[in-house]
């Protein structure tokens, strides 16, 4: 089936859908931050798959249901949320915006959703947590284990919620357009949650990327379902396990202590030709959906993409580069307008599909591939 189309998006309109901030974005930011948010691994074939695998689902709406003013809400670890999205790590925000991390963390908090803030973040976890929200902090884990439980032991005194253990990581993917731009942390930047050399990625040599060397040097490579246990002991926070797209993964985790899962593969950014997400998303719920949440990210750029994941059985669903978009384009501001717009077409969508609450939202509403 062909991908729908929708007519490109002019720098001077105002934003209605939310891959109109792209090209607002890209106009402004210099073209190797650009290309690092952009930007995939290797043919990026995975990033376009994620929207693709969209794109194959059609709805099979109920009509004269009753139901209007649907209810977007959700609880997840005994938080009320607003609507289940929620804003996935990313690295390095204030290279989007002055205001960073802590620009996007108030429109989370604002609008009521979760902002999962990265260990490679530009803004300290202690500064984000005085946005207020439901926060979760992400972990990556360092060859130097006292780094990794000092991070974890800060954002528990910080007031995050949950530890969210990306596992697709155990070295950078070649991210071809990093190699071309040289790719490093700009200066003046520092990953303001780390201190010494580990604060700094760059500069790279020609050809090559600052960050995928700091992967290589400072992060543990060879993470094993044991790192998990110990991780899972080591806190009591909840802890997720991101980037798993195999059922058995999925039951592995949990076994280990995980109390919840997020299908992901980084957004294309990893392993090159990884399935879609939302392909691998029903093996996974099948596997645990009735015994932990399971979320997904990775390509969710409409409402009704959320409905779809929805309906196959996630609880919820994380944004990346959508969010960076509208940072860039206008920090705090924009970031609201986008979840409003995101809040708009999963009311409208729900309501069209004769849903009305997110409980509602089952496969038989789907037409599969
Ligand atoms: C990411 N992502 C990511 N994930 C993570 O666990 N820790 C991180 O520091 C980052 N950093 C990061 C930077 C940038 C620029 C991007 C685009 C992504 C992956 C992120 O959490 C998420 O999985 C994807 O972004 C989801 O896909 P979409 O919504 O960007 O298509
Ligand atoms: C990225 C890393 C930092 O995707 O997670 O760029």
């Amino acid at each position: 089936m062909a991908e729908p189309t929708t007519p490109a998006a002019t720098v001077d309109a105002p934003p209605v859908r939310a891959e109109d901030f792209e090209g607002a974005a890209r106009a402004i930011l210099p073209k190797g931050i650009y290309d690092y948010f952009a930007g995939g691994a290797e043919d990026e074939a995975a990033v376009a798959g994620n929207r693709a695998a969209f794109a194959r689902w059609r709805f099979r709406y109920r009509v004269l249901t009753g139901a209007s003013e649907p209810d977007l809400g959700l609880e997840l670890f005994g938080r009320r949320l607003a609507m289940p999205i929620q804003l996935a790590p990313a690295a390095t925000q204030k290279m989007a915006h002055p205001e960073g991390e802590l620009a996007a963390a108030r429109a989370a908090t604002a609008t009521g959703v979760v902002y999962c803030l990265s260990t490679l973040s530009t803004t300290s976890m202690e500064t984000v947590a005085t946005a207020e929200g439901v926060r979760w902090f992400q972990l990556y884990v360092f060859k130097d284990r006292g780094i990794t439980t000092d991070m974890v032991d800060r954002a528990e005194a910080a007031g995050y919620q949950a530890i969210v253990l990306t596992v697709d990581t155990p070295i950078l993917g070649r991210r071809e357009r990093d190699f071309r731009n040289a790719f490093g942390l700009p200066a003046g930047f520092q990953y303001e949650n780390l201190v010494g050399p580990l604060a700094r990625a760059g500069p790279a040599d020609v050809g090559q990327s600052a960050l995928a060397e700091y992967f290589s040097f400072q992060l543990d490579h060879a993470l094993t379902f044991a790192d998990l246990e110990w991780l899972a002991g080591h806190t009591p926070l909840p802890v997720l396990v991101k980037g798993v797209v195999r059922p058995d993964d999925a039951r592995r985790s949990l076994s280990a202590g995980a109390r919840g899962v997020i299908v992901s593969n980084h957004g294309g950014r990893q392993l090159d030709y990884a399935i879609a997400t939302l392909d691998a998303l029903p093996a996974v719920v099948d596997e645990v959906g009735a015994e932990a949440p399971v979320l997904l990210d990775g390509g969710v750029r409409r409402g009704t993409d959320v409905l779809k994941a929805l309906a196959l059985g996630a609880r919820s669903v994380m944004i990346g580069r959508p969010y960076l978009w509208a940072l860039a384009v206008g920090g705090t501001d924009g970031v609201r307008r986008l979840l409003q717009m995101f809040r708009e077409e999963i009311a409208v969508s729900m309501s069209l599909l004769g849903a009305g609450r997110l409980d509602e939202l089952t496969p038989d509403l789907l037409a599969g591939p």
